[in-house]
């Protein structure tokens, strides 16, 4: 089956990428960029942009699949919402039988600009007329990964929230899921995937210290509002649905690098 990967040169979809070529898929990789040297054989590289529109059409010409992960929090209206919508219509219009989109565990309960974008871009795809299936996953390690490095280059310190919650989750787990997927048909909303156990973040911190031989104090930062009252509630987190293998200890001892394709 030929599958179109829609922001297939970014960290998640490059790991999709290398997952559909595990299951026998061919790949086409949709992205704004020069195709990578380092694209495995046979990959199929389709340059186009979600907000321009520019070669999105073709992109999705003589594709049965496409597995949408291309994403902008900065330009979340622009990129996740109108994009989405733009590559639905030119879906719908090449006769795709199965779009498969990566959602957020929690975006219809937590107030951020970004998580209500994914929530419209959903909506957009159960209207859209194209058979679909919508994922939603928790945050990744490689996000908590990303929290925690920024907190340690405050000097002295390291300041944060320490009791909100996260059930992060290997994206190479994510991305074998999704690839899955489409091979499977469309399901609509699946059940929401997560790591194997819900953490408070200073927990998390005290592993990653250890992991990383990082000795600076972790001090509690209260953050007010609603966001964090529900990152702290676990809004995030998806304890009842089906589950990644890889802790966060696990993934911090093979440092969750990916590297290239
Ligand atoms: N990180 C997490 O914790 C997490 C958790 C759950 C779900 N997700 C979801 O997983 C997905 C992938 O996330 P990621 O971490 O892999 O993001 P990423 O590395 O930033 O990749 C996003 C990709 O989107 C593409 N993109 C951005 N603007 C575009 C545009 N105007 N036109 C076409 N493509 C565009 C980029 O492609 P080019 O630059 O190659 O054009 C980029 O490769 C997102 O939908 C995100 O919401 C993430």
């Amino acid at each position: 089956m030929k599958v179109l990967v829609t922001g297939g040169a970014g960290s998640l979809g490059r790991r999709v990428v290398r997952a559909l070529a595990g299951e026998g898929h061919a790949a086409r990789v949709m992205s704004r960029r020069e195709p990578a040297q380092s694209a495995p054989a046979g990959v199929e590289w389709a340059r186009a942009g979600l907000v321009t529109g520019e070669g999105v059409g073709a992109a999705v010409e003589g594709v049965e699949v496409v597995i949408h992960a291309a994403s902008d929090p900065r330009r979340a209206e622009a990129v996740d919402v109108e994009g989405t919508r733009r590559l639905t219509a030119s879906a719908r219009a090449a006769g795709v039988s199965h779009l498969v989109y990566i959602s957020i565990v929690g975006v219809d309960e937590i107030p951020l600009g970004y998580y209500r974008r994914k929530l419209a871009a959903e909506r957009i795809i159960e209207s859209s007329g194209v058979p679909h299936s919508v994922l939603r996953a928790t945050q990744f390690h490689t996000l908590v990964d990303f929290l925690l490095a920024k907190a340690a280059r405050v000097p002295l310190l390291m300041p944060l929230p320490t009791d909100i919650k996260f059930q992060s989750v290997d994206e190479t787990e994510v991305a074998a899921r999704l690839a899955a997927c489409a091979g499977a048909g469309p399901r609509g909303r699946l059940p929401d995937f997560g790591g194997p156990s819900v953490r408070t973040l200073g927990e998390m911190a005290r592993d990653w210290k250890r992991a990383r031989g990082v000795g600076k104090r972790v001090v509690h930062l209260p953050i007010p509002g609603a966001v964090a009252r529900a990152f702290r509630a676990g809004k995030n987190t998806a304890p009842g649905g089906e589950r990644g293998l890889t802790s966060w200890e696990e993934w911090l001892a093979r440092r969750g690098r990916a590297g290239g394709f």
